[in-house]
């Protein structure tokens, strides 16, 4: 009883110890308003003043037009910037939103390539980016999202080979690439 009793101390004490190394390296709902900061900053143009006014410092980041928070955590679960017209680049921080599910991008003018941050988001199940203009290789990394459910890049300047890494993708079920400039086997 007393060897139990023993055991069970030992291992409350190493999981206390994972939970203090988790909550150091952990990001929270203050990283992600950073995050979003910083996307914010990397958008030159706002046509329909749908951010610029709107994400707002003063404001809670989960009420920002665009940005919904999971129910449990608190962390920005979906991030969807359709039709805003938005002309900017990604910035790397954008991979420390770590509860992220849901990316969507589509129909604005993003330019630029893929930061390599992006790998970052294991939670990720949907990337829309279809109609922007970003530009460089579909990274290998994308082969590592393992939730990876549907993903858009249609129309875009996306160039070079589709990774063979995206073929380990077990969860996968759509896949759109058109309208790229990729070459080989598609
Ligand atoms: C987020 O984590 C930082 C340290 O990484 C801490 O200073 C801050 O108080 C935390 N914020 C919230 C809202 O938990
Ligand atoms: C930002 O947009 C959201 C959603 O449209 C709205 O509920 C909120 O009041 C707006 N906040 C500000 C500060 O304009
Ligand atoms: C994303 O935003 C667009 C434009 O506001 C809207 O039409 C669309 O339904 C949204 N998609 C999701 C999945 O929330
Ligand atoms: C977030 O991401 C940036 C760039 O990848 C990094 O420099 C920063 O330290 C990260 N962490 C926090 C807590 O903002
Ligand atoms: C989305 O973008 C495409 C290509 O620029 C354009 O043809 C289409 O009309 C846009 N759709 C909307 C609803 O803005
Ligand atoms: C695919 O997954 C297998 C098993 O997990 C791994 O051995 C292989 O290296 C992966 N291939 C690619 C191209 O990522």
């Amino acid at each position: 009883m007393e060897r139990v009793t023993w055991f069970f101390l030992a291992y409350l004490v190493r999981q206390l110890a994972a939970l203090t190394m988790a909550a150091q390296t952990n990001l929270n709902i203050t990283t992600d308003r950073s995050a979003l900061l910083a996307l914010k900053s990397h958008i030159t143009n706002d046509p329909q003043n749908m951010i610029f006014t709107n994400w707002s410092t003063t404001t809670p980041v989960c009420n920002w037009v665009g940005v919904t928070c999971g129910a449990r955590h608190r962390r920005v679960a979906e991030l969807n910037l359709s039709y805003f017209g938005l002309t900017g680049t990604i910035p790397p921080e954008l991979g420390n939103l770590s509860f992220l599910v849901d990316l969507r991008f589509r129909n604005n003018s993003f330019r630029g390539t893929l930061p390599q941050e992006l790998a970052r988001l294991r939670r990720l199940k949907f990337i829309n980016l279809a109609y922007n203009k970003f530009t460089g290789v579909i990274p290998s990394w994308f082969g590592s999202l393992s939730k990876l459910q549907i993903f858009s890049f249609y129309g875009n300047q996306f160039s070079g080979s589709i990774p063979t890494t995206i073929f380990n993708l077990s969860a996968l079920q759509i896949i759109d690439l058109g309208y790229n400039q990729l070459s080989g086997t598609n």
